[in-house]
């Protein structure tokens, strides 16, 4: 199998200190990857370079076959869907959810025109439809909670046909049905063998959807494990992680963590 994403040695240096240091890591075809860390740890950093928007300081990033800095980056970032805050503040708030997904057949933001394909639109219905927002297709994307404009983002970031799907803490934010609707509909898409690699963020190992098979977890900007589910997210890993003693169960599909009670 092919990788999707192979970084070799990847730091990146703002005000001399490294925000990721030295991650060596590689994504294969149809893994599904979760990114745990706490506060500050470079998740989002990591997940900016995988979007081939940030250029590592040192190392080599690979982007699904595609060294970064000798491909155009033009070319590469509609193979690449990304669903994260930063993109929902670049996104026009009087624009409809349909709308919203829609245009992004169409480059990163662009607004509104009459001119497009209604095979474009088939396809951005049947993404609100897979994410349950086919309720909100005419609510102006400004108005709508912080729920339903994930799954809003999600749809969009779906609609380019991404052989990569990158998910910045989805659930952040998300009540506790929102939360457990998210993480259901993505478990679907995770199991879905023709969704594209998906890799999310999150701190919560609650958060994490059945079907994800792998784990990264990062402090500083440097890794701590990296592998298969089932062998890397154990209490030791996910303690070191958070840098407290943790105890993490597998209860059924899904995971909890707590703390060791205080002596
Ligand atoms: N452009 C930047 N310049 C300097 N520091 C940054 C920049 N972007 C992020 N940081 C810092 O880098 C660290 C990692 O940030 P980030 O990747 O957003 O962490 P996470 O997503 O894991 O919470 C944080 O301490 C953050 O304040
Ligand atoms: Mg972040």
């Amino acid at each position: 199998m092919s990788d999707v994403l192979d970084l070799v040695d990847v730091s990146v240096v703002r005000d001399g200190r490294a925000l990721v240091d030295g991650v060596s890591w590689s994504v294969k075809e149809g893994e599904r990857w979760v990114i745990l860390g706490p506060n500050g740890a470079g998740k989002t950093t990591l997940l900016n370079v995988a979007s081939s928007y940030l250029y590592p300081s040192s190392g080599s990033a690979t982007i699904l076959g595609e060294r970064l800095g000798s491909v155009d980056v033009f070319e590469l970032r509609p193979r690449i869907g990304m669903a994260g805050i930063a993109m929902a503040e670049k996104l026009p708030k009087r624009q409809t959810v349909l709308q919203t997904v829609l245009t992004a057949a169409y480059g990163m933001t662009a607004t509104w025109n009459e001119d497009y394909d209604p095979v474009d639109e088939e396809r951005a219905r049947a993404f609100l439809d897979r994410l349950g927002m086919n309720d909100y297709l005419d609510r102006r994307f400004g108005t709508l909670s912080e729920g339903e404009r994930k799954r809003t983002l999600i749809a969009r970031a779906m609609m380019t046909d991404p052989e990569l799907l990158l998910l910045d803490e989805p659930a952040a934010g998300l009540d506790l049905g929102g939360r457990e609707d998210l993480v259901r509909r993505l478990g679907r898409l995770a199991r879905d063998p023709y969704a594209p690699s998906m890799i999310m963020v999150t701190h919560h190992v609650e958060e994490i959807p059945p079907g994800f098979t792998h784990v990264l977890m990062i402090r500083q900007g440097k890794l701590l494990a990296a592998g298969p589910v089932e062998t890397e997210l154990n209490s030791r890993n996910l303690s070191r992680c958070f840098g407290l003693p943790l105890v993490v169960e597998r209860v059924g599909d899904r995971w909890t963590a707590q703390g060791l009670p205080l002596k």
